[in-house]
């Protein structure tokens, strides 16, 4: 048994306040007002696809036409298709009526009525098992949807990420854990609602929450930091093109900002471009005449190209040789040193990389 990280009164006094400002608030949704798990597995499936207000119009269709799993069983598939169309994904329309002729042909017409047999139906995940087995069975297994993760980071200032498989985790763990195990069926209709209509994704009604007093999110002033989402990471290709600028002994360096990667270290005066430049395309580049004034250039070699990566970073570099006629336009922008002294200062690896290969 893992420890619990909260303690469980505060648990039940959330629950206790979600089931009241659900009873006061929810909306009059006739997969509401039965228990039939038949019913209720077929309006989370559309539901799954659409919002409430679109998803009404087609749950009063299909549990009109097909008041009974056999009667959809029986149905030709073509008719089913017809009756789901515009909501799409058609294969869930496939899976329904595949899953119902399954509980016809296989279950005598009677909907399983154990979470691990519901689960392994076509069609049907851990959401919609656990939405048909408390909802309709009173199973004490707590449903986790998109609502859910959002109430719960907020209340706990849960700083996982929704989104990666250990996210998930945690939060089906507290999910579980927090479930009014007496009363699973309203515990998660009002957990799912409240996040539905009163912990809303923008501007969510906390001046007016009854759970504001134990939310931390709200009492830290963090609420729209959460949930936490790690999103896509995607790789970022970069074009960097450095001066080693020679006049005399000396060189010429910059500090870097602090709103980027090597953030305060030292580097060679830089042009970054986006995209991959040749000699001849940086020297007509404006940057570059801005950074070297006319005449200012006695001699300008390319030395180096190389490919630097850093997590989520390939930063494609190119170092040039740069002899000057004279500096005046150079101190003003950079920090003069003796080529010798380079050492003296914390330089970025990639700096470092052209350096160790280039005279000093
Ligand atoms: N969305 C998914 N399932 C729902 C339900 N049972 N009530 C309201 N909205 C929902
Ligand atoms: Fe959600 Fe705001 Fe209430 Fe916290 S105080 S539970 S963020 S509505």
């Amino acid at each position: 048994m893992q420890m619990s990280s909260f303690p469980q009164p505060l648990y039940a006094d959330i629950s206790s306040a979600l089931v009241f400002w659900y009873n006061a608030n929810k909306r009059d949704l006739p997969w509401r007002d039965t228990k039939d798990p038949y019913l209720i597995w077929l309006s989370e499936v559309i539901l799954q696809q659409t919002r409430v207000d679109q998803g009404l119009s087609y749950y009063n269709k299909f549990a009109e036409r097909f008041p009974f799993v056999e009667d959809l069983a029986n149905a030709d598939e073509d008719e089913v298709l017809k009756l789901w169309q515009g909501l799409g994904y058609y294969s869930r329309a496939r899976n329904l009526h595949a899953t119902a002729r399954n509980i016809t042909d296989n279950y005598n017409g009677v909907f399983p009525d154990n979470y691990k047999t519901i689960l392994s139906l076509k069609g049907v995940g851990e959401y919609t098992a656990a939405a048909i087995s408390s909802f309709s069975f009173n199973i004490p297994v707590a449903t986790v949807d998109g609502n859910v993760y959002r109430v719960l980071s907020r209340l706990f200032v849960i700083q996982e990420p929704i989104d990666t498989g250990r996210g998930k985790k945690v939060f089906s763990q507290l999910a579980q854990e927090i479930l009014d195990k007496k009363s699973p069926a309203m515990h998660n209709q009002a957990m799912m609602e409240f996040g539905a209509l009163q912990c809303v994704p923008v501007s969510p009604k906390c001046s007016e929450c009854p759970l504001s007093n134990v939310c931390e999110a709200y009492k830290l002033n963090l609420v729209s930091s959460f949930p936490v989402k790690q999103g896509k990471v995607t790789i970022k290709n970069r074009y960097f093109n450095y001066f080693d600028i020679r006049y005399g002994e000396y060189t010429y360096i910059n500090k870097r900002g602090v709103n980027d990667i090597w953030k305060n270290l030292y580097e060679l005066p830089l042009i970054e471009t986006s995209s991959a430049q040749s000699m001849e395309s940086i020297l007509q580049d404006n940057s570059f005449s801005e950074m070297f004034p006319e005449n200012s250039i006695n001699n300008i070699v390319h030395k180096q190209s190389i490919k630097h990566i850093l997590s989520h970073r390939v930063i494609y570099t190119e170092f040039y040789l740069v002899e000057v006629t004279d500096d005046d336009f150079l101190k003003r922008n950079f920090l003069k040193i003796n080529i010798s002294d380079i050492d003296n200062y914390a330089i970025s690896r990639l700096v470092h990389k052209y350096l160790e290969n280039c005279e000093k």
